[in-house]
């Protein structure tokens, strides 16, 4: 994958502005720009936001591309839930979870529209349920069948990018999804650094007859 100096800035710029915090001090937010960087005009879904690092770092780059399309947020923003699931340092408690009203002034503050649906991700929320995506993005519950779950709805809805962070040993639950959904007919390894990595949608083979860029020659 290509990763243009733009999602580099735009990462340090999010990570320097944001109120609140972006997850793991914003490490992976310049291949998520890179990832819609690297896409074509259509919208971009992410699961789990949290204070909008992420969400906000995709749509400043489709704004300096001039890329169409929105950027869609789920999250249900359940405290009481993610304090159960989630250990924090006790000095950063008030920046365990987002909410809503953080979110939104987050995309203000940095010029961007962002159209949040505050509801788990699975079942797949039926506000999106014929929305088609570009890229996406999971980084919300990391547990259990969670990020397959995620990855099974999410894999017949975009078309080009599927990205997720916390590929790392302490989240074997995504460490497991992101290897079985590399291995399915239909998605395979785009990039991976860090915790982040992104498979891609797979076109068919070239040994395939019915490839619209088959080569004459072969
Ligand atoms: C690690 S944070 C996301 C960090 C964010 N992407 C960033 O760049 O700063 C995880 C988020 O996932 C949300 N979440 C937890 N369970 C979820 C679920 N089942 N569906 C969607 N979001 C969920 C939490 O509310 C939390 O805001």
């Amino acid at each position: 994958m290509r990763v243009p100096i733009e999602a580099l800035d735009i990462a340090e710029k999010v990570v320097k502005e944001i109120e609140g915090r972006a997850a793991d001090g914003g490490i992976s937010l310049p291949f998520v720009a890179a990832m819609v960087a690297n896409a074509p005009d259509g919208d971009h879904v992410e699961i789990g936001s949290l204070f909008g690092a992420s969400a906000i770092a995709a749509a400043l780059m489709k704004k300096e591309l001039g890329h169409e399309g929105k950027v869609y947020c789920v999250d249900p923003y359940n405290a009481e839930e993610r304090a159960k699931n989630v250990i924090i340092d006790p000095a950063q408690q008030h920046l365990l979870s987002g909410t809503p009203e953080a979110l939104m002034a987050n995309a203000e503050k940095f010029g961007v529209e962002l159209t949040l649906i505050q509801k788990k991700s699975d079942p797949w929320p039926e506000e999106l349920e014929t929305n088609m995506f570009v890229t996406a993005y999971i980084d919300g519950a990391h547990g259990g069948e969670a990020p397959w779950r995620d990855f099974e709805n999410l894999r017949g809805r975009v078309t080009n990018y599927i990205g997720a962070d916390n590929y790392e040993e302490e989240y074997p639950a995504v460490v497991k999804a992101f290897h079985d959904a590399m291995d399915t007919i239909d998605w395979f390894l785009y990039y991976k650094n860090l915790s982040f990595i992104a498979l891609r949608r797979v076109l068919p083979a070239r040994t395939d007859p019915t490839a619209m860029f088959q080569l004459a020659s072969l």
